[in-house]
């Protein structure tokens, strides 16, 4: 059972990595076949993001109340069902509901479970056990996008992916949900026994309640710290590929002497620049799976704070020089991967520092809340990008409003401390 729980996780983030991270690639042919404009179309992934990550408070309060088992299959079948109908779409309210209500829908209540139950069997590597639950997001988006890019050139349009995919994503998170079960009240795996407490302690537990947990002052740091590292996360995985596309046209236009708008769009010039552009978003999505496990080893071992501080660091760090790095192929696959392995390394790291500072019963309720964030910042990060763009030309200055925001977030994490545990 300790293993299934494992494999539940990793077959059930897979299926929402297929849904999440590789919509980029449907943009195109989507604004070819109904003449809609990207904002049109990116708005169907902004809802999704913003429904999947509100979903995650109910889901896990859910999780909580009625085991995991239940909660990801009704979330399969919504998941996959909303992906099949995206396949039926003629209009994009069509689009917005099937694929950013219905299957954001599922795959919010696909996405927590495993993460609140994971953990629940393995004490003993409590961070690792996380990380292997969610490192299916980077897995899934690493498939999809080239996947779904020869599908759509075998079947000349987006449409019958998502019918497809839609049937693969219903198959693999139901029997996601059925590896899922939670363990028997006060588990221990044989063999392990929890650390003593220190000679001398007052008897106490980190075991909150979900009320409990929520009057907590540090919940709500950590709330903020987890929107501001998802806000620059979710505006860089939007924008890089643009950003890289927009500063090597003017490097190449600098070199050549001539104004970068003189390039014709189709030119042999821009498709080199616009895959070595792509580049960078697939080194993004290799480390942004990466870091998922190999952070929850180390963090196994050196605990949560000292790796959410140096990565939240390093991901300031990389912000200030995202914007010059774009001008190069191989500077904005370097920033690329330093940025995904950050940004993967909260899905494991918040999760984990939840249950040690508010402990193991109400995990779903409260990572499930604390998850929100990430559905907010998923709305906001590429929209405020989007918007600065159209304002500026450039982005400088979305990405340096992202390292403000970051810089507040490792402020927030260099001061936090676990709360008092309650006495017993
Ligand atoms: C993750 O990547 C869904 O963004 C969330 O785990």
């Amino acid at each position: 059972m300790r293993w299934l729980s494992l494999v539940g996780g990793i077959l059930g983030s897979t299926t929402c990595g297929l849904l999440l991270y590789a919509f980029s690639v449907f943009i195109k042919p989507l604004r070819a076949q109904f003449g809609w404009t990207t904002a049109e179309v990116a708005l169907a992934y902004a809802i999704c993001c913003l429904i999947f990550g509100l979903m995650t408070f109910p889901a896990g309060r859910l999780s909580d109340r009625y085991g995991p088992r239940i909660v990801v299959v009704i979330g399969g079948i919504l998941l996959g069902v909303g992906f099949f109908l995206t396949s039926t779409i003629t209009t994009k309210y069509q689009l917005y509901l099937y694929y950013g209500v219905i299957a954001g829908l599922g795959g919010g209540l696909v996405y927590l479970p495993p993460i609140a139950t994971a953990p629940k069997w393995w004490p003993d590597r409590r961070a690792l056990a996380t990380g292997l639950t969610v490192v299916g997001l980077g897995l899934g988006s690493f498939i999809m996008a080239p996947l779904a890019t020869s599908m759509i050139n075998t079947f000349g349009g987006a449409l019958p992916v998502f019918k497809y995919v839609g049937i693969a994503m219903l198959i693999m998170a139901v029997c996601a949900g059925l590896c899922l079960q939670n363990p028997p009240p006060g588990y221990k795996p044989a063999g392990w026994t929890p650390p003593a407490p220190k000679e001398g302690a007052p008897k106490s537990t980190r075991d909150f309640t979900f009320s409990e947990t929520i009057r907590t002052p540090q919940f709500w740091l950590l709330y903020l710290a987890y929107f501001g590292g998802s806000f620059a996360g979710l505006m860089v995985i939007g924008h890089i590929a643009n950003h890289g596309i927009l500063e090597m046209t003017k490097a190449f236009a600098a070199v050549k002497g001539i104004a970068a708008t003189a390039i014709p769009a189709d030119s042999p010039e821009l498709k080199v620049i616009a895959m070595k552009a792509a580049y960078a978003t697939s080194t993004l999505a290799v480390f942004n799976a990466l870091t998922r496990i190999l952070i929850g080893v180390f963090a196994d071992k050196i605990g949560t704070r000292i790796c959410f501080l140096c990565t939240f660091a390093l991901q300031l760090l990389a912000l200030l020089v995202l914007f010059p790095a774009g001008k190069a192929v191989v500077g904005l696959c370097i920033v690329a991967a330093i940025i995904g392995w950050n940004y993967g390394a909260m899905f494991t790291l918040f999760p984990a520092t939840c249950l040690q500072y508010y402990g193991p019963t109400a995990q779903g309720s409260n990572y499930g809340l604390l998850f929100t964030a990430w559905g907010l910042a998923g709305f906001a990060g590429p929209y405020v990008g989007g918007m600065l763009l159209d304002a500026t030309k450039t982005y400088s200055a979305p990405f340096l409003v992202a390292a403000v925001i970051v810089a507040i977030s490792v402020v927030i994490l260099f001061i936090i401390r676990p709360p008092e545990a309650k006495e017993v």
